[in-house]
């Protein structure tokens, strides 16, 4: 089983849309196995977004990011990181199809609503930045033959 990292941005805390979210990826079986709602603080958006550092938009996204409450999730299944990029769609919104998330959600790329792990390597990189190994739970869910 393969984990990759979600972050429900601030826009869609305060757009009420954690449940909705949420939902879409319960829906296509993933399995949460760490949740929490905090304020990412600048010194860890500059760690998870390090690669993007000089770059124009840089000050804005680390300023958006923490910019009040986020939910970060760390997500489980066979293929989570590719599976889940595809359920989030393009970063710019004006490239994402319909029925990802930014299709449906999103407008501007600085606003596109959500983080997903862009690599498995990335993904373990990023988990241990947001969640100590006892954060992260290890339990069976009975639908899973079934997926
Ligand atoms: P993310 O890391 O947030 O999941 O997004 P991503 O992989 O799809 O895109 P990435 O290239 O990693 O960019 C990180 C975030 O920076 C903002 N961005 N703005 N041209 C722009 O104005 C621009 N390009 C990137 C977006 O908020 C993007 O999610
Ligand atoms: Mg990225």
């Amino acid at each position: 089983m393969e984990q990759t990292l979600v972050i429900l941005k601030p826009n869609a805390v305060q757009r009420e849309l954690i449940g909705n979210l949420i939902s879409r990826f319960e829906q296509r079986g993933l399995k949460i196995t760490a949740m929490k709602l905090c304020i990412i603080s600048t010194e860890t958006a500059e760690r998870h977004y390090r690669e993007h550092l000089g770059e124009a938009f840089y000050e804005g996204l680390i300023s958006f990011i923490t910019s009040g409450p986020s939910v970060i999730i760390v997500l489980e299944s066979l293929a989570a990181v590719n599976i889940v990029r595809s359920m989030v769609g393009a970063t710019n919104p004006a490239d994402a199809a319909p029925g990802t998330i930014r299709g449906d959600y999103a407008t501007s790329p600085g606003h596109n609503m959500i983080h997903a792990s862009d690599s498995t390597e990335s993904a373990l990189r990023e988990i241990e930045l947001f969640f100590s190994p006892d954060e992260i739970m290890s339990y069976k869910l009975s639908v899973r033959p079934w997926l």
